[in-house]
């Protein structure tokens, strides 16, 4: 095995990764491991814009900000980690101004913002203008800005580098394994911190917004040493994927004045969100979508409503509300350029004349490694910090979101935390010594793998995925209640039998072997799965994106606390579950409310 030295290793080169990278860089020897390359992860596919209280076209304020997020977590987020995100914002937006990012610029040539679901002003209620934005490519943005700054300062860069197992020592963090895609190779990392950012999960469900390299990859391999993952029954559907492929069609196409209209010609958010209607919280929207779909509203009948930002409709619209702005077809072209272009390519629907076809879409973490303010993964529910592990963006819970993330807060947490973990590990590696690998690293990820490669079973990944993908969305969908948990556990644990046992794999070679890799992602994905289904079977409430129907309401005495789940067995046979308090900041602004939209 080839082996190499970085004090500080990054995982993932999606926006949280690379703001680590540029950040540890500065004071840790820095390398970054990806499986693609940097400029096409995930992030690229985040729209719409990245909130931050800069208040260019109207008052705002970041502390507005941090109590809109604690809401929309349905008070489920950490308070002091809200504060943090909602104050740094501004910095970091300005940081990635100065880094040369291309945001839109109003008439005075301040940075553009727009609406977006959740962000109000607090003393009206009524939406304010904080999502700063590139066209509707801003994640895209940030991603070559990045890319551009971490190049720039020598950050050395392994592409198509598959991170397959994280190495501890005596509890302490001492390196990775990564497979070169290319020739097969398996390389051995030795470092002193590691930082995973290697973003979410969406292909656990059948209908996602999210790219087929989004398989959970770093969350399980922490998982898989014996670290919990914090809060998995929180799972993220984004009301509008363009239907049938669940592509994101951005929140941005509301914030500028789209509107829900159902089969029946309504605008049925108004009896859902009466004051911020269309852009109340995602997981508001995904259930009333859903709710309008199973009364037989969808359009034609079908599983799908329409979104419409044709200049007709929005005009009418904005004009009852007493509004003066008007758009035409030119500001939509240009303010929404990619999903003008998405929509035509793939649902055959020109948005400037006609409504695009859309359904909720499953579309981020909320749960994942547990992580302080710092980024320093943690071990159990007293906060016990393990030495050398860092995680930011999406594969993190630091918890910043709760129980349901505002739109735009996704760019906001992977350069506020990802610049946090950055720093926080580039720090630790000047103090920490080297801790020794031990002797047989690498040893049963070696072995695995050539278990993947020569499995010669009849099931083949893609049906136990299908499966998998279908299960989750029926029963760990939008709306669960027990039985379908209680289903949906019993078919994955089954579906992890075959995974060990039936499994079949055509490509015995070595170059380029992306059937042995994504049986090895399924692998990750079904763990995933798991423990999303545990946790969400535990939870005896509804809260934010987890709506039991069995229990219709949130229930703050018995359920403000995140939950742990292990891989690990306890005495009794039954996987490991723990709870710990959600941090509160004793304001009165954050006390627990019904959520009114
Ligand atoms: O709707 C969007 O543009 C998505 C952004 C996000 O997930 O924050």
């Amino acid at each position: 095995m080839k082996t190499h030295q970085f004090e500080a290793l990054i995982v993932g080169a999606g926006g949280a990764g690379l703001m680590a990278a540029l950040h540890a860089s500065r004071g840790a020897k820095t390398a970054v491991l990806s499986k693609l390359y940097p400029t096409r992860s995930h992030t690229g596919a985040a729209l719409g814009g990245i909130g931050a209280a800069l208040g260019n076209l109207e008052e705002d304020r970041w502390e507005w900000h941090a109590f809109d997020t604690v809401k929309g977590g349905d008070y489920l987020v950490d308070q002091d980690s809200a504060e943090i995100l909602a104050r740094e914002a501004i910095d970091a937006v300005i940081e990635l101004e100065h880094f040369g990012l291309p945001f839109d610029r109003t008439p005075e040539g301040k940075i553009s913002q727009r609406r977006f679901g959740g962000h109000t002003n607090n003393e009206t209620g009524k939406p304010v203008r904080r999502a700063c934005h590139a066209a509707d490519r801003t994640g895209h943005m940030i991603l070559q800005t990045l890319y551009q700054q971490c190049i720039k300062n020598n950050v050395s860069f392994f592409d198509e580098f598959h991170v397959v197992d994280l190495i501890m020592n005596d509890g302490k963090v001492c390196g990775v394994i990564a497979i070169e895609i290319g020739n097969g190779d398996l390389h051995l990392f030795h470092a002193k911190a590691v930082v995973f950012a290697t973003g979410g999960w969406g292909k656990c469900w059948e209908t996602t917004s999210n790219a087929h390299s989004l398989t959970g990859d770093g969350s399980a391999l922490t998982y898989r040493v014996g670290l919990p993952l914090e809060d998995m029954e929180f799972y993220q559907f984004h009301p509008t994927g363009l239907y049938p492929t669940g592509f994101l069609i951005t929140e941005g196409v509301r914030g500028e004045g789209g509107v829900l209209i159902n089969g029946k010609g309504q605008r049925f958010m108004e009896k859902y969100a009466p004051r911020i209607k269309d852009l109340a919280s995602r997981d508001v929207v995904s259930r009333a979508i859903m709710m309008e779909i199973r009364e037989g509203n969808g359009i034609k009948g079908k599983r799908y409503v329409h979104l419409d930002i044709t200049p007709e409709t929005v005009n009418r619209y904005l004009a009852e509300a007493g509004e003066t702005r008007r758009l035409d077809a030119h500001y939509i072209e240009t303010k929404l350029a990619e999903t003008c272009d998405q929509a035509r390519t793939y649902a055959g629907v020109d948005p400037v004349r006609e409504p695009m076809p859309c359904q909720p879409t499953a579309h981020y973490a909320m749960g994942g490694i547990p992580t302080n303010n710092d980024g320093q993964g943690i071990a159990d529910a007293r906060n016990t910090v393990v030495p050398g592990l860092y995680a930011a963006g999406e594969c993190a819970c630091v918890s910043v979101h709760g129980a349901n993330r505002l739109g735009t807060n996704s760019l906001v947490d992977l350069v506020v935390y990802g610049r946090r973990a950055g720093k926080h590990a580039a720090q630790f590696t000047q103090g920490a010594d080297w801790t020794p690998l031990p002797a047989d690293a690498g040893k049963a990820i070696e072995a695995e793998l050539n278990r993947l490669r020569t499995a010669n079973g009849s099931v083949k990944p893609y049906a136990i995925r299908q499966k998998m993908q279908q299960v989750m969305m029926d029963k760990v969908g939008v709306f669960r209640d027990s039985n379908s948990l209680q289903e949906a556990l019993n078919d994955v644990r089954e579906m992890k039998q075959d995974f060990k046992t039936k499994l079949g794999i055509d490509d015995r070679g070595y170059k380029f072997n992306t059937d042995m890799l994504e049986a090895w992602e399924l692998g990750c994905l079904l763990d995933i799965a798991e423990a999303t289904t545990l946790a969400a079977s535990k939870r005896t409430e509804s809260r934010g994106a987890h709506a039991r129907e069995d229990y219709p309401n949130r229930d703050d005495e018995n359920w403000m606390k995140h939950s742990l789940v292990w891989a690990s067995q306890t005495d009794q046979g039954e996987m490991k579950v723990d709870y710990k308090p959600v941090t509160v900041l004793g304001k009165d602004v954050y006390k627990p409310k019904e959520r009114v939209y």
